[in-house]
């Protein structure tokens, strides 16, 4: 498939679908997790991003997440995010799957996003659920943020060992599907990665855009090598 093909693809589909991962968000500047510079190469996430390390050390977990927010709140979405937002605005049906918490495709403008991992921005109550959104303030504070019930508040994400809860909807969404673009992501990460593999078993063209090949490559009908920035303006840009 070449790039031309695949921008057709994706222009003239019925149903197009995306699942994207911290590639997306790298040229903003934030870091991805695997990879040069990922944030697990020097990190263990069984001590950063369980609910067992928040257990144990509650301040060294928020002082990760922390240091993520001020790197959320320093960058900006890039030209991938703000293609897939002027996507969805050109092609009614459209939906975004993310595996990203940065918010970053929300704030270009997509708004039929379903995020895999929650949100970083959020503060939500480890008792009572309830959520706010992050504060600046709030997060330069030594305190622990604390909800109005008392309870210990924690990042809005998903953490490893958690259930990814808007899973159901994300294979609904990838099963209907007959464009699924899958940008950014090592496919390393169960469910989310699955979500193509629905797709491309509900008979969905896979289209692929990542530096590196992935375990996704292997079914993908057109792997476009490079940067999402680079490439996703071209791939999306067709008009139905
Ligand atoms: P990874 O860090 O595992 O993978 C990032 C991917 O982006 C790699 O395949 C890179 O080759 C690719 N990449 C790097 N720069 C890129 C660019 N400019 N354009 C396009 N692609 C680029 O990130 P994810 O697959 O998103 O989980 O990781 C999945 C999950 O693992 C995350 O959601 C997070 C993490 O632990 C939770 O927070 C629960």
């Amino acid at each position: 498939m070449t790039p031309d093909d695949a921008r057709e693809v994706l222009a003239a589909a019925r149903r197009p679908v995306a699942l994207t991962g911290a590639g997306v968000s790298a040229e903003s500047g934030l870091s991805t997790f695997r990879g040069p510079g990922g944030l697990w190469n020097d990190r263990r996430p069984e001590e950063l991003a369980t609910p067992e390390a928040f257990a144990a050390d509650p301040a060294l977990v928020w002082s990760f997440y922390r240091w993520r927010r001020e790197r959320v709140r320093a960058c900006a979405p890039n030209a991938a995010h703000h293609a897939l937002a002027a996507f969805e605005a050109a092609h009614e049906g459209f939906v975004l799957i993310t595996q990203n918490v940065d918010g970053y495709h929300r704030d270009a403008g997509s708004r039929a996003v379903i995020e895999l991992h929650g949100n970083l921005m959020i503060d939500r109550c480890s008792e009572c659920g309830a959520e706010r959104p992050a504060d600046p303030r709030r997060d330069a504070a030594d305190a622990l943020p604390r909800c109005a019930c008392g309870g210990l508040e924690r990042p809005g994400v998903v953490w490893f060992g958690e259930p990814v809860t808007r899973i159901e909807e994300a294979f609904a969404v990838a099963g209907e599907a007959d464009a699924f673009l899958v940008a950014g992501t090592s496919a390393q990460v169960e469910p989310a990665a699955s979500a193509a593999r629905v797709a491309k078993r509900a008979g969905a063209a896979v289209i692929e855009v990542n530096p590196e090949a992935t375990p996704l490559t292997s079914i993908a009908d057109g792997a476009f090598r490079g940067r999402a920035a680079a490439l996703l303006p071209g791939l999306l840009g067709g008009a139905r």
